[in-house]
C-alpha cells in the first residue's frame, strides 16, 4: 500500500500529468484537491493525445477510481463538455468518477468577472485563465457560493442563486435566476452518479491497503499563500493542500514527489527571475511546445531557477524529484543555473516574499557545459551524455532533493527510473 503525493513545484505546466501517469499504473485511485478547468493536464498515449482540465489523469487507466475533492471548483458545463470529448476518445466514467458534495461551483458569472477583471486597464492584470476560478474561490471564502451538492437539492439550488445575485448585484435577477437554475438542473441530471461521500471513499480505500495518488494542478510558486502574490492562482497547490482539499490528513502520506522541468516556464504576469527575453527563450519555447494548453498563450521561458526551486522543496518536503523535459536542452553549449539572487545589492539563496522584491532580483548564474545528443530514446541514466548527468546532479545537489525521475519524452515509455 502507498500513498503518493504528486506535485508541481514552479509556475505549473512542469509535465505533472504524464508523471501521474507513469506513478498511477499501480494506483487505485486518483484524486484531485484543488485547482479546476484552468488546468490542461496533456499525456500522450501511443501517438494520441489526451487534454485533462477538471478530470484526474487517471482516468487513462480504466480499473482506477478518480476523485474530484471538496478543494476543486467544478465548472459543470465545461465539465460535461470534457467528460464528452473523453467519451469520444474511449474513455469511461460510469462507476469510477466521483465528485466531492462539498466543491464549490463556477458559474457563468464567475467567468464574467474574471474576464471582466482582466480586462480592466485599472487593475493589476494577473493573466488569469479566465475560467472563472479566483472569482469562484473568492465566493466560497464570503460563503456565498453554491457547491456541487446543491445541484440535487432544489431548495439549496434556488436559494444558493439568490444569495448569490444579492452578494453580486444587490438584488435577485428573476430571469436570470430562472435561466441559471434550468441550466444548472440539467446538468445536475447527467452529474448525478458522480455525487458521491469522497471522504469516507478514500479512507475505506485506504483502510483496506489500497494505492491512492494525489495529482497536484498549477505549481508551488502559483499557491495563493505560498506563491508569488498577486501572480498566483486562487487555491492551494502545495502539499498542504491535499489535507484541505481532499479531507486526507497529509501525515499519511508516504511519498511526496515534486515535478520541475529542466527550464522554468511562467504563463500569465508576474516576476521571473531567470527569464530569458532573447533567442535563447525562443529556442527552448520551440524546442519545448511551450504554448498554453488552456489558453494557447506563449509561455515565458528562462533557466532554471535554484532558488525558487529550494524554496517549493522546502515548503512541499519533497522525498524526490521528477525532472521532466530533459530533452529539449540538448543542443546547447552551455546551460545555465540560477543559484542566487542578487537584490539591492545583497546576495541571497533565499526566495523572497513580495512581488517586488523578485522584481527586482537579478540571477547569480552558474554555467554548465551542455550535450548535443539526442536523449530522447535513452532508458537508463548511466546510458545520458555525461553532461546531461551532472546537469541532473546539479540540480539534486542545489535543490537538495534526489532526482529519482527523468522525462526524455512525452510517451510513458520515455521514463528513467533511477533508484
Ligand atoms: P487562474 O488560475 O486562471 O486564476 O490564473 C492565475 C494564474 O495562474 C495565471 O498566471 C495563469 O496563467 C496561471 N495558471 C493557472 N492555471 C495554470 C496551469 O495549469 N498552468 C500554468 N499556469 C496556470
Amino acid at each position: 500500500m502507498s500513498t503518493t503525493a504528486v506535485l508541481g513545484c514552479m509556475w505549473g505546466d512542469e509535465g505533472k500529468a504524464k508523471i501521474t501517469d507513469v506513478l498511477a499504473s499501480d494506483a487505485h485511485a486518483v484524486v484531485r484537491f484543488q485547482g479546476g478547468a484552468n488546468a490542461g493536464h496533456t499525456i500522450w498515449l501511443e501517438g494520441a493525445k489526451f487534454v485533462f482540465n477538471t478530470v484526474p489523469s487517471g482516468l487513462l487507466y480504466p480499473d482506477v477510481i478518480c476523485i474530484l475533492g471538496a478543494g476543486m471548483v467544478i465548472d459543470p458545463f465545461q465539465l460535461l463538455q470534457e467528460m464528452n470529448t473523453l467519451r469520444d476518445q474511449g474513455l469511461q466514467f460510469e462507476g469510477r468518477f466521483f465528485i466531492s458534495p462539498r466543491a464549490p461551483l463556477v458559474l457563468p458569472l464567475h467567468k464574467t468577472i474574471d474576464a471582466g477583471h482582466e480586462n480592466d486597464a485599472n487593475r493589476v492584470k494577473i493573466g488569469t485563465t479566465k475560467r472563472g476560478i479566483g472569482p469562484a474561490y473568492a465566493d466560497r471564502t464570503s460563503r456565498v457560493n453554491l457547491l456541487f451538492g446543491d445541484l440535487f437539492d432544489e431548495e439549496a439550488l434556488r436559494a444558493g442563486i439568490a444569495n448569490l445575485h444579492r452578494h453580486h448585484y444587490g438584488e435577485v435577477r428573476p430571469i436570470e435566476l430562472e435561466e441559471t437554475s434550468a441550466l444548472l438542473r440539467e446538468a445536475a441530471a447527467r452529474l448525478e452518479p458522480c455525487l458521491a461521500p469522497t471522504i469516507y471513499m478514500m479512507h475505506e480505500m485506504y483502510s483496506a491497503g489500497k494505492n491512492i495518488l494525489f495529482e497536484g494542478a498549477q505549481g508551488s510558486l502559483l499557491d495563493v499563500g505560498l506563491g508569488t502574490y498577486p501572480f498566483v492562482t486562487s487555491s492551494h497547490t502545495t502539499m498542504g493542500g491535499i489535507a484541505t482539499g481532499s479531507g486526507f490528513p497529509t501525515r499519511r502520506i508516504d511519498r511526496i514527489v515534486g515535478v520541475y522541468k529542466s527550464y522554468f516556464t511562467r504563463v500569465g504576469e508576474g516576476p521571473f527571475v531567470t527569464e530569458l527575453h532573447d533567442e535563447t527563450g525562443q529556442r527552448i519555447r520551440d524546442r519545448g511546445h511551450e504554448y498554453g494548453t488552456v489558453s494557447g498563450r506563449p509561455r515565458r521561458c528562462g533557466w532554471f531557477d535554484a532558488v525558487a526551486a529550494r524554496y517549493t522543496a522546502l515548503i512541499n518536503g519533497l522525498d524526490e524529484i521528477a525532472f521532466t523535459l530533459l530533452d529539449v536542452l540538448s543542443g546547447f553549449d552551455t546551460l545555465k543555473v540560477c543559484t542566487a539572487y542578487r537584490i539591492d545589492g545583497e546576495q541571497t539563496g533565499r526566495f523572497p516574499a513580495g512581488a517586488s522584491a523578485l522584481n527586482r532580483a537579478e540571477p547569480v548564474f552558474e554555467d554548465m557545459p551542455g550535450w548535443q545528443e539526442d536523449i530522447t530514446g535513452i532508458t537508463r541514466f548511466d546510458d545520458l551524455p555525461q553532461a546531461a548527468q551532472q546537469y541532473v546532479q546539479a540540480i539534486e545537489r542545489l535543490v537538495g532533493v534526489p532526482v529519482s525521475i527523468v522525462s526524455v519524452g512525452p510517451d510513458r515509455n520515455q521514463t528513467i527510473f533511477r533508484s
